[in-house]
């Protein structure tokens, strides 16, 4: 019986979704042995996965339901959070089943639905079922398809579900990605489609609302009024990797800034939700989203670079060019920093930067907020010659937590002021472990809970801003030439600092 007591909002208790079948398409790959295999076993190592749970892999692969057991339980060792307990990955075991196929085969999509039902029959599964598509963008529609055709994505139980979880790249661009949304349309409704965007699973990235909305303290001073600028920057020290045939074309804006930055972009700029929940969230976002205006001089306000060879952590790396797979001549960018306004009342004239690339000094994503100085200063000018702005920075990674800069006195006898850092740190506050990203976010589709995941209305809004400018760079290869090169383990190109010298400001290091 439900307690009449218990808020129904109240998510302080652990909750534990009703039994299901979790289906992972493309169960071979990267991203299902490094990110969703662990997720599975540290879910159920916390307790977190209802007795009658299934995991369900299918791949090209020809292994048979041994051979997969043994592959995904190192992936589960290797990747796992939490500690490891062999009888926990045992019962998992007991409950998981490998179907070999190609995405073509009527026949394999044939068998699993049949298998699906056995399931239910034999481990009680209600008939529920959610379907990861952990595979490679172009086999999206064959696989929808087969999912309509063989009717497994409906839910055949009253009260039972059918959900699915799509991975980035959510298109290529606006066209693309409508084109996308139109095809999971017709197999799933709005409320079964869950968009993975993993910076919204991390503990950082929520804090910024708990941050904002929990406090009286920042939400007065969270304007134009008092805010002068605000940065978002995802730097990796790492380049492509073995990456590059998905790299190539693609680029850092359409792979970084479409989807994470302007996530944490519209959590910053976003009013106070009505509700915390999916859709009061979502409506707060999409306005923000919409109400993003590109600066009219665009060219000067969207920079982009590609990594030269160069020094990093005492290693010689080499360039872009260089990397394997990559074309000759390639103008695909490494490094993206755009400059984008809020219009509204809010937000008027404040200037939003965000920033991504790979290879620069290090890995790091934070939310920069600096705030205007203070109007008058009544000490004398040497006083106060190291004194910067005011600054509240959300560090997402590493070294989770957050920082504020803040002027104070020097000890002694003069009255110097010169900046200090107060530091919250997410390790030190709390003697429990930040779940990943991807355990949080698998736990919230099984409960069907969807306030972090961006729908369409949101998708479709970032290409919109995006679009202009990959065409304004694709303009500027046919016409001037490819991005400007960078050193590796240096902070992006010259142009990114020219950027912001022409506003009077200078990119925070972090
Ligand atoms: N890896 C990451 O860290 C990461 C991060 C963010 C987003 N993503 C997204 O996640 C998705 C998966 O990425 P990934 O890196 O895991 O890719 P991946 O390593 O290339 O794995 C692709 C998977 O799909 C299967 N597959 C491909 N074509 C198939 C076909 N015709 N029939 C049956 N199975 C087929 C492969 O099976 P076989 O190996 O058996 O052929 C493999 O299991 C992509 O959409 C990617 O953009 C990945």
């Amino acid at each position: 019986m439900t307690n009449p007591l218990r808020d129904p909002r109240d998510r302080r208790l652990p909750r534990v979704p009703g039994p299901c079948a979790l289906v992972v398409f493309g169960v071979t790959g990267d991203l299902a042995r490094k990110k969703l295999i662990p997720a599975v076993y540290d879910l159920a190592n916390r307790g977190l996965l209802p007795p009658g749970f299934v995991l369900l892999g299918f791949a090209r692969r020809d292994w048979g339901d041994g051979d997969f057991e043994q592959i995904a339980k190192e992936a589960a060792k290797k990747g796992a959070r939490t500690g490891w307990r062999e009888e926990v990955w045992h019962r998992i075991a007991e409950a998981t089943k490998f179907l070999p196929g190609s995405f073509d085969d009527d026949d394999a999509f044939d068998q699993l639905a049949q298998l699906l039902k056995d399931l239910d029959e034999s481990h009680g599964t209600d008939g529920n079922a959610a379907f990861y598509l952990s595979i490679p963008p172009n086999a999206f529609p064959t696989v929808l398809k087969q999912m309509e055709r063989t009717g497994m994505a409906d839910n055949e139980q009253t009260n039972s579900w059918r959900r699915v979880v799509v991975e980035k790249p959510f298109g290529h661009d606006l066209a693309s990605a409508i084109e996308l949304n139109r095809l999971v349309d017709e197999v799933f409704t709005a409320d079964d489609v869950f968009r993975i965007d993993h910076y919204l699973g991390k503990e950082t990235v929520q804090n910024l609302l708990a941050l904002r909305f929990a406090n009286e303290l920042f939400e007065p001073i969270w304007n134009s009024h008092h805010i002068d600028s605000v940065q978002i920057t995802m730097a990796e020290d790492v380049g492509i990797e073995s990456r590059a045939g998905f790299y190539e074309g693609t680029g850092a804006a359409r792979d970084v800034l479409q989807n994470h930055l302007l996530q944490l972009l519209a959590l910053t700029a976003m009013d106070e939700p009505v509700h915390f929940d999916a859709a009061a969230l979502r409506a707060e976002k999409i306005k923000v989203l919409n109400a993003v205006c590109l600066p009219k001089e665009l060219a000067a306000y969207a920079v982009r670079g590609q990594y030269d060879q160069g020094w990093l952590a005492g290693e010689r790396v080499k360039g872009y060019q260089a990397e394997e797979g990559v074309k000759p001549q390639s103008t695909t960018e490494t490094f993206a920093a755009i400059r984008l306004d809020v219009e509204t009342r809010r937000w008027a004239g404040v200037p939003f930067y965000l920033r991504t690339g790979k290879r620069l000094p290090r890995r790091v994503t934070e939310i920069g907020i600096v705030f205007k100085k203070a109007p008058h200063l009544p000490f004398a000018q040497n006083d106060t010659e190291e004194l910067g702005a005011n600054q509240l920075v959300v560090r997402v990674q590493p070294d989770e937590g957050v920082t504020l800069r803040f002027g104070s006195k020097v000890p002694g006898t003069t009255m110097e002021v010169r900046d200090v850092a107060m530091d919250f740190l997410y390790g030190e506050a709390f003697t429990e472990n930040s779940p990943e990203a991807y355990e949080r976010l698998l736990l919230d589709v099984l409960l069907g809970d969807a306030a972090l995941f961006p729908r369409n209305e949101e998708v479709e809004a970032s290409w919109r801003i995006i679009d202009p400018i990959e065409a304004l760079w694709t303009h500027q290869d046919e016409h001037h030439g490819g991005p400007e090169l960078y050193r590796a383990g240096e902070w992006g190109p010259r142009g990114a600092d020219e950027m912001l010298a022409r506003d009077g400001r200078a990119w925070r290091r972090p």
